[in-house]
C-alpha cells in the first residue's frame, strides 16, 4: 500500500481544514494510506507523524485554522535541517508529500524534489490569493468575507459622524484582498500595490465625494502599501482646512483569517485535494494544484516561484468608476 503525508505550512487560512479532509478522504478511497505532519515544516525536521483516518477528519470542513497546525520554519532555509527531513520521510516509507502552503512553502518543498528526489505535490492556500500560477488559493474568499462584514460595521461609524475612515486590510505586498473588499463594499478610494495612487489623488477624491454630497469617506489601504495609521495621518494633516467630522482609521488584522470557511472555500478546498490526491494515482508528482480559467488544473511546481501574480487591472478601474 503506498503512502502518502500532508502538511500545512505558513499562516493558517480558513478552508485548510477541509483540504486535509479532502487529502485523507480521498487518499483512502483510492486505497493509500495518509500520513499527517504536524507544525508544516517543523513537523517533518522533529518527525511529527500522526496516522489520519476517515474519521479523524470528520467534523473540522467548517472549522477555521488547520488541526495539522501551522508553522514558519526558519531551519528549513538550511540544507541540513532538509536533509533530515528528507531522511525522516524515507524512514516513514512516505511516497509523496502533500504541501498545502502558499508561494515560500513551495519553494522549500521544491527543495526537497531537488536535492533528495522526494515526490511533493502542492495545494495552494493563502489569504493573500498571491500564488502566481492559480487564480485562487484556498481562503481568499472567506478573508474578503470577514473584512467586508468589519468594513460594514465601521461606516455605521463613519456616516454618522461624517468622518474619513482609513481601513487597513492584509495581503502582504499584494492587493487582492484590499482590492475585492473595496469593490464589496463600495469604498471611496482603495490603495494596492501594485497601481499606485499619488496621495493628491486620494485627497481630491475625498473632496471631490463632499463636493457630491457624500459626508463620509472609506479609504481601504492594503498593508503592502503603507499602515492605515500612516495614511490616517496624512490625511488629516491635508484635509484641516475643511470642516469634516475628523479621520480614524483600524486594521483589521488577524480578525480577516480566521473563522469558519465561507462555502466557497470548502468546495475550492474540497476540489484540490481530491484532484491533488487523483493526480498522485495517476502517477504525477512535482506538481502544483492550480485553478484556471475556473477549472482545476495541475501545473509544473516551480511555476508559482518569482513571478509577481497582480489583480486585474480592469477590477482596479471599476473600482474607480464605481465611486463616482
Ligand atoms: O500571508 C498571510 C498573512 O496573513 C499576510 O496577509 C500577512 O502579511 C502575514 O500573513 C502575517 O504573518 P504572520 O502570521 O507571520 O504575522
Amino acid at each position: 500500500m503506498k503512502r502518502i503525508a500532508v502538511l500545512t505550512s505558513g499562516g493558517d487560512a480558513p478552508g485548510l481544514n477541509a483540504c486535509i479532509r479532502a487529502v485523507v478522504r480521498a487518499g483512502h478511497y483510492y486505497n493509500l494510506e495518509v500520513i499527517g505532519v504536524k507544525r508544516g515544516f517543523k513537523g517533518l525536521i522533529e518527525k511529527e507523524f500522526i496516522n489520519l483516518s476517515p474519521r479523524d477528519v470528520s467534523q473540522i470542513i467548517n472549522r477555521g485554522g488547520t488541526v495539522l497546525l501551522s508553522a514558519r520554519e526558519e531551519r528549513f532555509h538550511q540544507y541540513q535541517y532538509r536533509k533530515i527531513a528528507a531522511q525522516n520521510l524515507r524512514d516513514e516509507k512516505i511516497d509523496a508529500l502533500f504541501v498545502i502552503g502558499g508561494n515560500g512553502s513551495f519553494q522549500g518543498a521544491y527543495l526537497l524534489v531537488k536535492e533528495f528526489g522526494i515526490p511533493v505535490i502542492g495545494i495552494p492556500k493563502t489569504i493573500d490569493n498571491d500564488t502566481y500560477g492559480t487564480e485562487y488559493t484556498i481562503g481568499f474568499d472567506t478573508a474578503v468575507n470577514n473584512a467586508v462584514q468589519a468594513i460594514d460595521k465601521i461606516r455605521d461609524t463613519s456616516m454618522s459622524h461624517e468622518r474619513v475612515f482609513v481601513i487597513e486590510v492584509m495581503g502582504r505586498k499584494s492587493g487582492f484582498i484590499a482590492l475585492s473588499a473595496g469593490i464589496a463594499t463600495g469604498a471611496d478610494v482603495t490603495l494596492i500595490p501594485e497601481y499606485p495612487f499619488p496621495m493628491h489623488v486620494i485627497v481630491d477624491s475625498i473632496l471631490q465625494a463632499r463636493k457630491r454630497g457624500k459626508h463620509f469617506s472609506i479609504v481601504i489601504v492594503a498593508e503592502g502599501v503603507a499602515s492605515g495609521k500612516d495614511i490616517a495621518q496624512i490625511l488629516s494633516e491635508k484635509l484641516k482646512p475643511y470642516d469634516f467630522g475628523g479621520v480614524r482609521y483600524s486594521v483589521l488584522g488577524y480578525i480577516q483569517r480566521g473563522g469558519s470557511p465561507t462555502a466557497y472555500d470548502r468546495i475550492i478546498a474540497s476540489r484540490f485535494g481530491v484532484f491533488a490526491v487523483e493526480q498522485f494515482v495517476k502517477g504525477k508528482e512535482n506538481i502544483m494544484v492550480a485553478l484556471e480559467n475556473g477549472k482545476v488544473v495541475e501545473k509544473p511546481l516551480e511555476v508559482s516561484f518569482g513571478k509577481i501574480k497582480k489583480p486585474d487591472l480592469s477590477d482596479f478601474e471599476l473600482n474607480n468608476i464605481l465611486t463616482l
